[in-house]
C-alpha cells in the first residue's frame, strides 16, 4: 500500500538517482500509449513527455520517431533523463508556470496530472492548452477512482473529473479503465483517456 504523502518534495524523490525502483517507473513506453499509436498509425510530429521523470516515455516515443521534448519540474530527474537519448530535449518545466513556447502534435501525462492539487487543476489546464496544436493529442493516464482511497499517493481520478476539467477545450474521444504497469503490485487502477484539442 501506498504510505507515501499526496505533497511530494520531487527533486527529494529524484535525489539520488537510481529511477528504476520508483514505483511508476516503466521502461517500456506505456502499453495504452503504444497500442493508441499503432491504431492511429502515429509515429511522427512534435511530442511533449509531460512530467517526464525517468524519461522512459519520452524515449519511447523518440525511438518510434517522433521529435520529443520533455520536462519535469525536478530538476534532479532531468539531469538523470538526459542521459538516455540525446536526441530528446530534456527541460526543466513546471506545467503550474510553464515557460514552454512550443506547440505540439502530442502531449503524453501519464502520472503527472494525478499528483496535482485539485486547485490547481484549472492552471493545469490553462498551461497545458497553450501547448497543444488546435486539433493536436492528448493521451492522459492517471489512476481512477476504482483504486481504492487511503489518503495517501496519487489523487484518485473519476471520468466526471476529467471530463468536468478537459470538455471545454477537448473533444474527449476515449476514456478506458486501465492499469498503471510499473513496480508496483498488483497493477494500480487507473484511467487512460485520449482528448484532441478542439480548433
Ligand atoms: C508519477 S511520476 C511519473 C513520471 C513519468 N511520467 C513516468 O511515467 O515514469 C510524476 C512526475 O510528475 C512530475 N511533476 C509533478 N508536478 C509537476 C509539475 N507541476 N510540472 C512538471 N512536472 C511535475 C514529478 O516530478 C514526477 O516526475
Amino acid at each position: 500500500m501506498d504510505t507515501v504523502p499526496r505533497k511530494r518534495d520531487w527533486e527529494e524523490v529524484y535525489r539520488n538517482g537510481s529511477v528504476d525502483g520508483l514505483p511508476w517507473y516503466r521502461k517500456e513506453l506505456d502499453n495504452d500509449f503504444k497500442d493508441e499509436l499503432i491504431n492511429r498509425q502515429l509515429s511522427d510530429g512534435e511530442a511533449l513527455d509531460l512530467g517526464t521523470g525517468p524519461g522512459t516515455q519520452a524515449l519511447g516515443l523518440s525511438k518510434l520517431g517522433f521529435k520529443v521534448t520533455a520536462v519535469d519540474i525536478s530538476k534532479n530527474a532531468i539531469e538523470e533523463a538526459k542521459k538516455l537519448s540525446s536526441d530528446i530535449d530534456f527541460e526543466v518545466d513546471d506545467i503550474l508556470n510553464s515557460k514552454l513556447k512550443k506547440k505540439f502534435d502530442l502531449v503524453v501525462d501519464r502520472g503527472c496530472f494525478h499528483t496535482i492539487e485539485p486547485e490547481d487543476r484549472k492552471t493545469y489546464l490553462t498551461n497545458l492548452k497553450k501547448l497543444i496544436k488546435p486539433g493536436g493529442l492528448l493521451f492522459l493516464k492517471c489512476f481512477s477512482d476504482r483504486e481504492p482511497e487511503t489518503g495517501f499517493g496519487p489523487y484518485r481520478i473519476s471520468e466526471s473529473i476529467i471530463k468536468d476539467i478537459f470538455s471545454k477545450d477537448f473533444v474527449i474521444e476515449k476514456i478506458k479503465h486501465s492499469e498503471m504497469r510499473g513496480n508496483r503490485k498488483p497493477n494500480p487502477k487507473a484511467l487512460f483517456a485520449v482528448m484532441k484539442k478542439k480548433l
